[in-house]
């Protein structure tokens, strides 16, 4: 069965992220900036809406001193949006 998808992809130019915090900044409280300021939660949460709600992927690729980039991939298909 093929299945399409809608994509949205979201990309800054900022200093973009390491390669040993990229396999950590989906997890529930992670958090690279100073005490008070983060909270860790908005990409565990987005992760978390976008997997378990849509069925879809989101996929973070960054390069140092160039930027990253988010992909937010929605299958189209789903029956409906999973209720808790
Ligand atoms: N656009 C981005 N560029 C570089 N690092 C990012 C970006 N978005 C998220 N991060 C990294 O992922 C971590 C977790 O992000 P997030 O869940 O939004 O929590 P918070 O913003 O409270 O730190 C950030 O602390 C940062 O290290
Ligand atoms: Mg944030």
């Amino acid at each position: 069965m093929t299945e399409n998808y809608a994509i949205v992809r979201i990309q800054d130019n900022g200093p973009g992220v390491e390669e040993n915090v990229l396999s950590k900044i989906f997890d529930p409280f992670f958090t690279t900036k100073p005490v008070g300021k983060g909270t860790g939660l908005g990409l565990s949460i987005s992760y978390q809406i976008v997997r378990e709600k849509h069925q879809g992927e989101l996929i973070c690729t960054s390069k140092l001193g160039e930027g990253t980039e988010f992909a937010i991939v929605l299958p189209q298909n789903i029956r409906c949006c999973k209720k808790d």
